[in-house]
């Protein structure tokens, strides 16, 4: 694994932080490959079922590296934004859901990395936004599509001309996080959706991410089909048998991921 990007799996549950704190754990080539090393050794484990993605120190990700950037041609940009999509949409598709803990700042590429997680819990000190036309360019790794596709577009076309960055609480309102706690609740709040997450059936689970990924940004026949498909699947799997002998005994149900 990369030395900035860390993959402890403990009890189903993979935490994978980001720690260049130097640099405000500000996205390099070497952070972005420790990122696909780290979802392509998860996508491997058949022990994990829900994943927590942080930065360490005062930052979630202060965005792509401005450094290295500050010399690239349109090619070579070009070339770094189709990398950072395609690792994105990597953590994007991951099978199980995965958690961004959102510590401190998730500025440019940092927001957009955290838009790739299914949720999003903030500590009351995040500042989250899409500050590239600052520096002269506009969001690559995803900002303009996701932002509009999370918040809407109108919300989300005022955040990238103005390059504003909000705070957790107005974060929260306009629905780029989900739960906003304080900074020493932030990972256990975290670990305890991941917990009641990994104690469902995870191929359900895993339908259901799909489903909605896959199935709400086109039609509504598309998505319902796409439903009724994973729904079907679901039966023949043994989750599905346990889950409602289970009630039907009154008892817990055991899943086994099968
Ligand atoms: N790239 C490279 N280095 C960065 C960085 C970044 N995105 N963000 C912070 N750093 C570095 C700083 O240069 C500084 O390093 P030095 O000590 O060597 O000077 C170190 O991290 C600490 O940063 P600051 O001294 O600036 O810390 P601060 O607390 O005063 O300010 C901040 C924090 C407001 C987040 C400020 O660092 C900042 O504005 N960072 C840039 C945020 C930004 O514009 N992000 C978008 C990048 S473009 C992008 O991401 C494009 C894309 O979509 C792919």
């Amino acid at each position: 694994m990369s030395d900035h990007v860390k993959l402890d799996i403990h009890d189903g549950i993979g935490i994978v932080t980001i720690d260049r704190q130097e640099a405000l754990n500000a996205l390099d080539d070497a952070i972005l490959a420790g990122l696909e090393e780290a979802f392509l050794a998860l996508g491997r484990d058949p022990s994990v079922r829900a994943v927590i993605l942080t930065g360490a120190g005062k930052a979630f990700v202060a965005g792509a590296d401005i450094k290295a950037m500050a010399r690239f041609t349109p090619v070579e940009a070009k070339a770094f934004a189709q990398r950072g999509q395609r690792i994105f949409t990597l953590i994007e598709d991951y099978p199980h859901p995965v958690i961004a803990a959102v510590n401190g700042y998730a500025l440019g590429g940092g927001c957009e990395l955290a838009m790739t997680c299914d949720i999003r819990i903030a500590s009351d000190r995040a500042k989250a936004g899409q500050p590239e036309v600052n520096l002269g360019v506009l969001p690559g790794f995803g900002g303009t599509q996701r932002l509009a596709r999370i918040m809407g577009r109108s919300a989300a076309k005022h955040l990238l001309f103005t390059g504003e960055v909000v705070g957790a609480a107005r974060g929260l309102e306009l629905g780029l996080f989900n739960e906003v706690v304080a900074p020493e609740a932030l990972m256990g709040r975290c670990m305890e959706i991941a917990a009641v997450i990994a104690s469902k059936a995870p191929l359900a689970v895993s339908g259901v991410k799909r489903a909605v990924n896959e199935g709400t940004d086109g039609p509504l026949a598309h998505g319902l089909a796409l439903e009724a498909e994973l729904f079907s699947r679901a039966f023949a799997t043994l989750d599905q048998k346990e889950g409602m002998q289970a009630f039907i005994d009154k008892r817990p149900a055991r899943f086994l991921g099968q």
